[in-house]
């Protein structure tokens, strides 16, 4: 197998053949990405705004001629090992198994493999590093196991992992945002229809992500505890479960009682009306106003979902400090992680040693440009 320059690969490569003594027969990756903007608003069927990051997680591995799946990653440092169809695997092991689960469940028959993995996707940033590792798992069957799925039936498999097997209540937003767009891409996704539209970034544009190198973790309630707060919004007002929150209005926050809910819906609604105006923003390379729609969607995050944290806001508030940047905001589920912001190419270098130097604890993380 030739791995090319591609150094994640030829890490898995090379861990592969350390560990397992013999060389892996394939290859697949998937990237992280980070969400320019609309979060939270894909479990409730909305819209959300993702880029695939050059960020990856590399498998390398082989047939092992067995019903079992023994897989090492460089990262973790310890082995995962399940049978197929075998009982519910509790280590990081279950997002490899959980993909298995959805894939069988789904009437795909899946062989026993040999996986080593190397991932520069980092974890708890909010950059989805296990929808990349489910990715990459998915994609590993189907090459192996010539499945006829499509990329978005390969998400929708995914999703199906993470909600039924890993039990993370999460939307498609990551899964979507890993399978389907090209490295660089950003894609404007409806959340119900999954019609999609490739939005091209103008040539000048360059999002920036940095980490706050505070950790999130969706084992953590607050995730859960936004969904079900959604649920109790569309119970409050009669609609048909998370998905009837779509539509949301305006009027519609104003009639919940509940002052928390109400703020909960505020973000809803506008967050899924800037995803469209983010849009028209790109699509006429109207940087100042994509930028002014970052901020209020991260104000928006911080004040009314309350799904942001101290690291983060301060973090954001050094980015928007820059005089070149156009916008920022926390990025993915929220609670700790990475910011994004929008600046110009030609600001790059100035912009990370400004931000580093307000909030030296954070680190530069990965970039998105035409
Ligand atoms: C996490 C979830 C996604 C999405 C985002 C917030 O990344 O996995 O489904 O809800 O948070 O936009």
């Amino acid at each position: 197998m030739n791995s090319g320059t591609d150094t994640g690969l030829s890490q898995a490569n090379t861990l592969f053949e350390s560990y397992f003594g013999y060389k892996a027969s394939h290859h697949s990756q998937a990237p992280g990405r980070v969400n320019l903007i609309g979060d939270h608003t894909d479990y409730i069927d909305g819209f959300v705004f993702p880029a695939a990051l050059s960020l990856k997680t590399s498998f390398s591995f082989a047939k092992n001629n067995s019903n079992q799946v023994t897989a090492v990653s460089s990262g973790v440092g310890s082995e995962t090992v399940f049978e197929l169809n075998g009982s519910q695997v509790e280590d990081w092991g279950k997002y490899l198994a959980g993909v298995a689960w959805a894939f069988t469940e789904a009437g795909h028959t899946l062989s026993g493999l040999d996986i080593a993995i190397h991932s520069n996707v980092p974890t708890g940033s909010g950059l989805s590093s296990s929808a990349a590792i489910e990715v990459a798992a998915a994609r590993a069957w189907r090459k192996i196991d010539n499945l006829d799925i499509s990329d978005v039936e390969l998400a929708l498999l995914c999703k199906k992992a993470e909600n039924d097997y890993v039990g993370i209540p999460c939307g498609i937003l990551d899964q979507f945002a890993c399978s389907v767009p090209d490295i660089g891409q950003a894609v404007v996704l409806d959340c119900k229809s999954l019609d999609y539209e490739v939005v091209s970034i103008p040539s000048e544009w360059l999002f920036v992500v940095i980490n706050s190198n505070a950790q999130h973790n969706h084992d953590d309630s607050g995730y859960e505890t936004r969904v079900k707060e959604c649920q109790a919004i569309a119970e409050a007002l009669g609609l048909e479960g998370l998905k009837g929150l779509r539509n949301l209005q305006a009027d519609d926050a104003a009639k919940l009682s509940d002052a928390t809910l109400q703020k909960r819906a505020r973000h809803l609604f506008s967050e899924n009306a800037r995803v469209e105006l983010a849009k028209t923003a790109m699509q006429s390379a109207d940087a100042k106003h994509f930028g002014e729609l970052m901020t209020e969607s991260h104000i928006s995050l911080r004040d009314d979902y309350q799904t942001s944290a101290d690291a983060p806001d301060e973090l954001m508030d050094a980015c928007i400090s820059f005089e070149g940047c156009h916008g920022s905001r926390i990025t993915g589920g929220g609670f700790g992680g990475c910011v994004v912001s929008l600046i110009n190419k030609k600001d790059k270098d100035a912009f990370v040693k400004h931000v580093l130097a307000q909030f030296p604890q954070g680190s530069y993380e990965a970039e998105v440009s035409a």
